[in-house]
């Protein structure tokens, strides 16, 4: 958002769940990025390209904006284990609007499904809304990809529009959805909690 410093004070050392851990990537986290990011089914959730990523573009990806200071990353590992199972970010992170957008991707297949991805998100918003001066939280995600819309919505986000037929895969074309989450809305939910 504006200086460096402020940046750095933006990027908690742990966000600390029930079922997992944020912590800060640390560079020898490539070694996973490579891994999730060459996986076809990660790509075809998360890419408009038909193809998984090139190592040099999943390397310049990880030290330019994982390790960098335009996203605020943070790795998910399992609290228990310790396990590192994912990643999740902030981009575009706009202090005069008050706005972010949000990504997530449990790299780690056999991770899926188990409340990790819900969990993780629920922390960055958390993160989000009480500690940087956030107003609203944003994402897109694929019309297909139906276990991250019911892990967002679980989450308080509401599709706010389409990109209507944006992304043809698997022989169809599909929506682009559009969602997010206000920090009114996000505080609504705590109290009914
Ligand atoms: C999307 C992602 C972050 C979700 O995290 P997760 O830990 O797998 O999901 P959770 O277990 O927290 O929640 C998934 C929910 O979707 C439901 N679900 C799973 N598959 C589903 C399907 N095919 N249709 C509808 N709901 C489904 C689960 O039952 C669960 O809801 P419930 O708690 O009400 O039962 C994770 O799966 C992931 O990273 N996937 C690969 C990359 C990706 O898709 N990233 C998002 C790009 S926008």
């Amino acid at each position: 958002m504006s200086a460096a410093p402020e940046r750095q004070a933006w990027r908690p050392e742990a966000l600390l769940g029930r079922l997992v851990v944020l912590r800060r990537h640390r560079p020898d986290n490539i070694r996973a990025f490579v891994r999730w990011y060459a996986d076809p089914e990660v790509a075809r959730l998360t890419r408009y390209q038909p193809t998984a990523l090139s190592i040099d573009e999943i390397e310049r990806f990880f030290y330019s904006r994982i390790l960098g200071t335009d996203f605020l990353a943070m790795a998910i590992h399992v609290r228990e284990s310790d396990r590192l199972i994912g990643t999740c970010a902030f981009s575009q992170l706009d202090g005069d609007n008050g706005s972010a957008l949000f990504h997530i991707t449990i790299g780690e297949a056999d991770a899926w499904g188990k409340g990790y991805g819900t969990e993780a998100t629920e922390l960055m918003l958390a993160h989000a809304f009480t500690q940087l001066p956030l107003h609203r939280v944003a994402l897109t995600v694929f019309e297909f990809n139906a276990r991250a819309i019911r892990a967002y919505e679980k989450c308080g986000f509401v599709v706010e529009g389409r990109s209507r037929e944006a992304i043809l895969r698997d022989g169809h074309y599909w929506d682009e959805i559009h969602m997010s989450i206000l920090a009114d809305e996000w505080e609504a939910r705590q109290k009914e909690r």
